[in-house]
């Protein structure tokens, strides 16, 4: 049985996630106070840090959050594009740049992006760049990574648990179930792979 800290517990893909990690002790950790076993900003390096010291041992970290912007791009402001490269790029970066100071040897790191950086549609040109980085971003520390520590992204098409709030924008996909994307989760923590970008699609 591994420690996990699961980041954006409470969200959907954090709900996705926890399918596939039943089998470990889940440490659960999100925005907002007294809603998790610990409260984390991962927009804010210090927070990460205190949030790593707190927990002590760990094994996995494994991170669901990450906020996008929605506007065409001739629309989409520079505070647009920097909130959601603060979070979904920078701020899954330092969870690995920081992180990797205190996991356990032989650890890992779980990052989300999703399809629309292969798939692309309107309005969603910050979340697929930010994506594309950070698939980008493990394939390339991997290489980098000290301790054996490995480190992943999970990539999929939106959650039929999501459908309904997305689904009017994303005309001809097939939504997936969470649980067959909790599959990738547990791929990516309890497998030997590192580097690679798990896709999950229809
Ligand atoms: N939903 C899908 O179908 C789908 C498909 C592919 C990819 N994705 C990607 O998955 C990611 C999560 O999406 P979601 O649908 O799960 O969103 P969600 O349901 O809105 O959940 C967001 C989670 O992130 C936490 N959070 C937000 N900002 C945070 C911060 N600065 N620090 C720490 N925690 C923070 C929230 O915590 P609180 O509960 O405290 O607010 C919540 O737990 C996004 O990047 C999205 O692009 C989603």
């Amino acid at each position: 049985m591994k420690t996990i800290i699961l980041i954006g517990a409470n969200g959907k893909m954090g709900q996705a996630a926890l399918t596939g990690l039943r089998k470990h002790k889940v440490i659960t950790a999100g925005r907002t106070a007294n809603n998790y076993d610990y409260q984390v900003d991962i927009t804010n390096e210090e927070s990460l840090r205190k949030l790593f010291k707190d927990v002590g041992h760990f094994d996995a970290v494994v991170n669901t959050v990450g906020v996008c912007e929605y506007a065409s791009f001739t629309d989409m402001t520079e505070k647009q594009w920097m909130s959601t490269i603060l979070s979904k790029m920078m701020g899954q970066i330092n969870i690995v740049r920081i992180g990797q100071e205190y996991i356990a040897d032989n650890g890992s790191f779980t990052l989300i992006t999703g399809i629309l950086n292969v798939k692309p549609i309107p309005f969603a040109i910050a979340d697929a760049t930010t994506s594309g980085a950070i698939d980008t971003f493990v394939k390339c520390v991997a290489f980098e990574m000290p301790r054996g520590i490995r480190v992943n992204s999970i990539n999929p098409t939106v959650l039929e648990e999501a459908w309904d709030v997305y689904g009017e924008i994303m005309p001809g996909f097939e939504p997936v179930p969470g649980k067959l994307v909790g599959k990738a989760f547990e791929r990516s923590v309890d497998g030997f792979i590192t580097g690679q970008v798990i896709f999950v699609d229809a």
